[in-house]
């Protein structure tokens, strides 16, 4: 691997084929990025070009065909604690309450009562959820259960933050407000954020970086660095400046 001291997560020329009984899919082919610590990064991408499948690889929740995933310099062969994964839908177990559901990977790893406890009322609190501890996943809104899974996540406070469209079944409305919360959680972890969404507007508001995969087979095609201060508020998304990098980025997607 080259050395790069500040990148975190880092991705070498990693392909993937999927093969079942229609034959092969080519997903994934000659994936190179890495993330620096401390970044926030998106990913966007036509439909079908692979971002869940370089997502779970770097989740370690599979391996690739070919090439390597390094998380600080390390090969990523599984799941691990210092990465934590969100995707589109909560998962919550139905029977547990928000706050059993919070607990749950801490008793799985045999987490000590009075730590889980700690560490539960520190996640209900970093995204907003005091109050709801007892509360049943039928009884949350959308973005409240993506609260409670971004929680999930964040309960073993990992050097990285997996997101794959952690919104995409959320309103326009709740969408926007999750975003907004997602920076405040980020800023106040100090985590490093690889985020997956198909809307541009939500890439160039997170992110430092956003990075765009061509069709299948996906590799990455062009890298747009976000010039706009933080903190960001969401008037920034009406001015002249972010309108024309949103459309600069919209006409590549058009072009690949
Ligand atoms: N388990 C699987 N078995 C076979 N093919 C798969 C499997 N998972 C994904 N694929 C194929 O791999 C390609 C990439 O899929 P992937 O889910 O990574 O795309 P994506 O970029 O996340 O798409 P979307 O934006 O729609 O979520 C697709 O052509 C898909 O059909
Ligand atoms: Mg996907």
């Amino acid at each position: 691997m080259i050395p790069d001291g500040d990148a975190v997560l880092v991705a070498e020329g990693i392909g993937h084929v999927y093969y079942s009984d229609r034959g092969a899919v080519e997903a994934l082919r000659d994936v190179t990025c890495r993330v620096r610590r401390g970044e926030f990064v998106c990913l966007v991408g036509p439909s079908g070009c692979g971002k869940s499948t370089l997502l779970r690889i770097l989740a370690g929740l599979m391996p690739p065909t070919s090439g390597h995933a390094y998380l600080d310099g390390e090969p990523i062969t599984g799941p691990q604690r210092r990465i934590g994964v969100v995707f589109q839908n909560a998962n919550l177990m139905p029977w547990r309450t928000v706050y059993d559901n919070l607990a749950l990977p801490l008793e799985l790893a045999g987490v000590p009562c009075r730590e889980r406890e700690r560490r539960v009322s520190d996640a209900i609190r970093l995204v907003g959820l005091a109050g709801f501890e007892d509360s049943y996943p039928a009884e949350l809104s959308g973005g409240m259960a993506q609260r409670v899974a971004i929680g999930r996540a964040l309960i073993y406070e990992p050097e990285v933050l997996l997101l794959d469209e952690p919104f995409g079944a959320l309103d326009a409305l709740t969408r926007e407000e999750m975003a907004q919360e997602l920076l405040r959680i980020w800023a106040a972890q100090r985590t490093t954020v690889l985020m997956v969404t198909h809307s541009i507007q939500e890439a160039i508001f997170l992110g430092d970086r956003v990075l765009m995969m061509s069709p299948r087979p996906g590799t990455i095609s062009r890298e747009f660095v976000v010039p706009f201060p933080r903190p960001r508020s969401l008037d920034m998304v009406h001015s002249a400046e972010f309108g024309m990098l949103a459309a600069d980025v919209r006409s590549v997607i058009g072009r690949v």
